[in-house]
């Protein structure tokens, strides 16, 4: 039998902490740092989450290593996202976990971050099987929203885009409007399981091809807003659930109806969604209608891997491992980085 492959992973592209520890595809540890910090700002300061992972790196890396209950020496490589994410954030990770690899002599991989929310799906569960290749991806965070098409662990080929906000800004950005703390998606799916979807309407994007735009629902929802508190200053304490419920809906249904479109346009009927939205109920109600109609295998990811975390930097890395996809200790970081084929 091969010797185990022992992998600790390290992610810090924006205001998360995370190390994990892998033995092949299963999770032994994933801790994670949230960054209480930005909530007083309405959104991430770059500058303040740079000094937040400096703060929490070793005590995160520490006790990933002890929960996992191995040795250093058991490790045979060390990992860590490259990009893309705030630059700042990635060098604290970057630097940590390339000396780490330069003291205990073991290899570095550097995991691209879009890659690995994706692949997160390989993580060893014990109700869920991975999706088969290929297979098509909705990828929707934060800083992303993408149709991508899988073909293997190594192979990704984005067929849609958003031409401006990502899905999860455009959530942040709504429930800022309203009031609601940072980060607003969980909050706006939290207050809409209270509300009545089909209470208000918003534009909705004509967009060509499979790529995505949220501008013209941010702007129709602003506009919105500012005309119904002219007429009653209270509107949205009042109304907040449904509001909620309705936005919701406009969101998940963009993100739908082109992932709907790339599935027939591609024939792939195998249908997976990851990234920090793909937490949303919502969402997850709508592509299980959807999946259910056509006939198509849905997978979703569980819970604790959908927003940022290290254990899926360490599947990717676990993949990267076999295929010997080791980096140098000069590898950059890449603020901007293309998840490429
Ligand atoms: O993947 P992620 O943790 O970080 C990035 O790589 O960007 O995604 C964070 C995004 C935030 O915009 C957050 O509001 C959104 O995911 N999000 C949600 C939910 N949980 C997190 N959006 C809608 N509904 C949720 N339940
Ligand atoms: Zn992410």
């Amino acid at each position: 039998m091969s010797k185990a492959i022992y992998i600790l992973a390290i992610e810090s592209s924006c205001d998360d902490t995370s190390a994990a520890v892998l033995k092949d595809t299963e999770v032994l540890s994933n801790l994670i740092a949230n960054q209480q910090v930005h909530e007083l700002y309405g959104g991430v300061v770059p500058e303040l989450a740079s000094r937040a992972h400096q703060k929490n790196i070793i005590p995160v890396v520490q006790q990933a290593v002890a929960k996992a209950g191995i040795q250093l020496r058991d490790l045979r490589a060390i990992a860590f996202t490259s990009g893309p994410g705030l630059l700042g954030s990635l060098l604290v990770g970057g630097a940590f976990a390339k000396s780490m690899a330069l003291a205990l002599d073991i290899p570095l991989i550097s995991v691209h971050h879009m890659r690995a929310h994706i692949l997160a799906h390989f993580i060893k569960h014990p109700q869920q099987e991975p999706p088969t290749f290929p297979f098509l991806c909705l990828t929707v965070s934060g800083g992303h929203t993408q149709i991508v098409k899988v073909s293997d662990y190594h192979q990704f080929e984005i067929i849609g885009q958003t031409i401006d906000d990502a899905a999860g800004e455009a959530f942040d950005k709504l429930a800022k409007m309203l009031n609601l703390p940072y980060p607003g998606g969980p909050e706006i799916d939290r207050l809409a399981k209270l509300g009545n979807p089909s209470a208000f309407e918003f534009a909705k994007p004509n967009i060509p091809n499979l790529d995505f735009s949220f501008s013209g629902l941010k702007t129709s929802f602003l506009y919105f807003l500012q005309k119904e508190m002219r007429q009653d200053p209270n509107f949205i304490t009042e109304n907040i659930n449904d509001i909620c419920a309705s936005a919701q809906k406009a969101i998940v249904s963009i993100l739908v109806s082109k992932l709907k479109k790339a599935a027939q346009t591609t024939g792939i009927q195998s249908i997976a969604t990851a990234g920090g939205v793909s937490a949303n109920s919502e969402l997850r109600q709508q592509l299980q209608a959807l999946c259910r109609q056509n006939g198509y295998t849905l997978h979703l990811p569980a819970f604790e891997f959908t927003t940022d975390n290290a254990a899926m930097i360490g599947i990717a890395a676990h993949y990267q491992f076999l295929a010997q996809d080791f980096a140098p200790l000069t590898t950059p970081i890449e603020a901007r980085k293309e998840v490429k084929v």
